[in-house]
């Protein structure tokens, strides 16, 4: 099937505004059942996900398939111009298959199996579980397979978790087996002799676990690739099961952002596109803009999996029940989040749920039809003026695509290393809001970003930063060093390239791995400082603190920008530069604030000829910025993410060297001030 890069679902190819409907809570109710498709209608939803969590209704008892009831539905939803996102049920199972074979409940790390209960929890091992699901997603596949509404398969939910029962254990050791051939190689990758801890025999080796080996990296990082790779496999059949009755329904899984339970881009492989479930802390006293930049961030992550776009496949109404405090959103916070997941490449705006469930643990989860039944609601008709306005803008977003001349890299195996060893601090090392603090420089001037797997491909880039790259693996020190080669600018920092790919130290001799001729730099120690603690250091004749890590390092061929103004390291560089081949490597040995990014991307992006798509626009603090373009137009999202008024004063000029913008709002020529309410965003078109 080839489906063009921007076109998720052929059979449909519009914005999509619906999200999970579970009619299964209201079988015996039909009058519900005829309600939500009208209010459904009036909220301009067009499509829905049905059957998530429907197994137990679907086949109440062993092989006894119940599809009459979906049939129907599928029919009532299409004749109402509503699609469907068909699911696997496979993320909640009956009753009757626990009882049946109890090898489907996982076993905790301590050994100890679990009863019945809960989701999102069975054993990826299982041939038994596996067989279930092959059989109801075969029969679900081939009744619906040709159903003209039926435009994409919701492979399972929400991923995630890890057995630790015979089964697995075996399967981790074949996995083990195939990956280091002999136990000596295994002992030498895993650094074992140390505490004398070798491994004998592959037979030897147990999951790890806090009772106990806990203290072999590379015994915890390969447990986590097999964990990924274990349900790689279990979705690797659903899918092909579901693609061998319905060969022209793409299929997607949806995915939890930057959640550590999985390594995505491994996940992402057989897919045909990525969806996401986005739940921002919205209105934490004081964090709204970093959840902003945060939320973007991620958006751009799931993008860049596979390189188009992407479903939004849930996010909240209003509020969740999860959270220690569940805030509703604030007039507009709605439209600002979810017109903001398409400026970064949605296709859609979708929730959890359509209609509130009266009981079980998600009864207070926001939905598109309350408790009340009603439409006259804020929620419901901030919703509806939403689907309203996408429907208005679907032709014009809907082909349009996100480009960017700049990446971070974000790695997920990168980051489990990293919280897995010990050293050089061990509290607050915070990746995620490492990589977000230099994102936000961007996403505040305009400037669009790809975030990427390490895996990935740098060749269309000019800028390349990445921020606390703990492990180089994936050939990543080759592709960064042939991208400086070959011209790219790329900007590495702190605690950056200390170990390989089963978190092993490279050593004096690995200085090629390292990239030390290609940062001209020497690392020679690290120091970790308390909250309490700050160092300094002045560039471009501005002072600015810096915190967390302070690496010591001796100038080889870079040039120091910046040096350490206290303790007894003062004198080292904190900012250097290095030439190499035709391009430039940057790195900063310590972290800083917005303040010191700011200025230090500023020069960067004027060298390497980065240019923000509203030019030389002052964007107030707060106000979030992405754009998506085709060949006749750029259509620039901008949100306030302020509870506070803001004013923009468009700058006509320089949107790349000798253009000049004209900048449209819902057609006409905007007006040089632009005013953002609270939580505002608006469209702009620039030509
Ligand atoms: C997840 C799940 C949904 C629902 C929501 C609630 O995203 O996939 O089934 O539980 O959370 O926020
Ligand atoms: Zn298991």
């Amino acid at each position: 099937m080839s489906l063009q890069k921007e076109i998720l679902t052929p059979k449909y190819p519009h914005l999509l505004h619906g999200g999970d409907y579970n009619p299964e809570q209201w079988l015996d109710k039909p009058e519900i059942l005829k309600r939500d498709i009208e209010l459904m209608k009036k909220a301009k939803i067009n499509c829905v996900s049905l059957g998530i969590f429907a197994w137990s209704k679907l086949e109440p008892s062993k092989d006894d398939f119940h599809l009459d009831w979906m049939e129907e539905i599928i029919n009532n939803l299409y004749s109402a111009g509503i699609y469907v996102d068909l699911a696997t049920p496979s993320g909640a199972r009956p009753r009757w298959i626990a009882k049946e074979n109890c090898e489907v409940l996982r076993v905790d790390e301590r050994g100890k199996r679990a009863h019945f209960g809960g989701r999102h929890n069975h054993c990826m091992s299982s041939p038994y579980y596996r067989d279930r699901v092959a059989k109801i997603d075969m029969v679900l596949a081939k009744r619906f397979s040709d159903h003209p509404g039926v435009i994409m398969w919701h492979i399972s939910n929400e991923f995630e978790g890890e057995c630790h029962c015979d089964l697995c254990q075996q399967a981790f050791r074949r996995y083990l087996r195939d990956k280091y051939t002999t136990i000596g190689n295994l002992n030498r990758a895993w650094w074992t002799t140390f505490w004398s801890h070798d491994y004998s025999g592959f037979e030897e080796i147990e999951s790890p676990k806090d009772s106990g080996e806990n203290t072999v990296n590379g015994l915890t990082l390969d447990w986590k690739r097999f964990v990924t790779n274990q349900t790689v496999d279990f979705m690797n059949n659903e899918i092909n099961t579901v693609k061998k009755y319905a060969p022209n329904i793409p299929v997607t899984t949806n995915m939890m952002g930057l959640s550590d339970v999985l390594c995505y881009p491994r996940l992402a492989q057989k897919l045909d596109f990525v969806s996401w479930d986005s739940y921002p802390n919205w209105h934490e006293p004081g964090q709204n803009t970093y959840e902003g930049a945060l939320t973007s961030f991620t958006h751009d992550y799931m993008r860049c999996l596979k390189n188009r776009p992407f479903i939004l496949m849930e996010s909240t109404t209003s509020t969740v029940n999860w959270r220690p405090v569940c805030k509703i959103k604030k007039p507009g916070m709605h439209r600002l989040s979810m017109l903001d997941a398409i400026g970064h490449g949605s296709q859609s705006a979708m929730y959890f749920q359509i209609r509130q469930s009266l009981g079980g643990p998600e009864k207070f989860h926001s939905a598109v039809i309350s408790h009340l039944d009603s439409d006259d609601t804020r929620v419901f008709k901030e919703v509806a003026s939403l689907g309203e306005e996408l429907e208005s803008v679907s032709d014009i977003i809907y082909g349009t695509y996100n480009y960017s001349e700049v990446a971070i890299i974000y790695d997920k195996e990168s980051k489990w290393a990293l919280d897995g060893s010990s050293g050089p601090r061990n509290e607050s090392l915070d990746y995620d809001r490492t990589c977000v603090s230099f994102y936000e420089y961007f996403w505040q001037h305009g400037i669009n970003v790809d975030v990427i797997d390490s895996s990935a491909s740098l060749d269309e880039y000019k800028l390349v930063i990445a921020p606390m790259l703990y492990m180089y693996h994936n050939g990543i020190e080759e592709r960064i060093r042939k991208f400086v080669q070959r011209g790219g600018y790329v900007v590495s920092t702190a605690f950056s390239g200390y170990v390989n790919e089963t978190d092993l130290c490279f050593s004096g001799n690995d200085a090629d791995r390292k990239l030390s001729d290609v940062f001209g730099i020497c690392i020679e120690e690290i120091d970790a400082l308390y909250d309490e603690e700050s160092n300094l250091t002045t560039f471009e004749g501005k002072e600015y603190p810096l915190h967390t890590l302070c690496e010591i390092v001796k100038c080889v061929d870079a040039k120091a920008l910046s040096v350490y103004e206290k303790d007894f390291y003062k004198g080292f560089p904190v900012i250097t530069v290095n030439k190499y081949g035709d391009g430039t490597a940057y790195h900063i040995a310590s972290y800083s604030d917005q303040g010191l990014y700011d200025a230090l991307f500023n020069r960067i992006c004027d060298e390497a000829g980065i240019y923000g798509v509203l030019g030389n626009t002052r964007i107030p603090p707060g106000i979030g910025i992405v754009s998506r373009r085709d060949k006749n137009r750029i259509i620039v999202f901008a949100g306030n993410y302020t509870d506070e008024r803001q004013i923009m004063h468009l700058c006509r000029n320089s949107v790349s060297p000798g253009r000049k913008a004209i900048y449209y709002i819902n057609g006409d020529i905007a007006e040089c001030d632009m005013y953002f309410d609270p939580f505002e965003m608006k469209m702009i078109m620039v030509k």
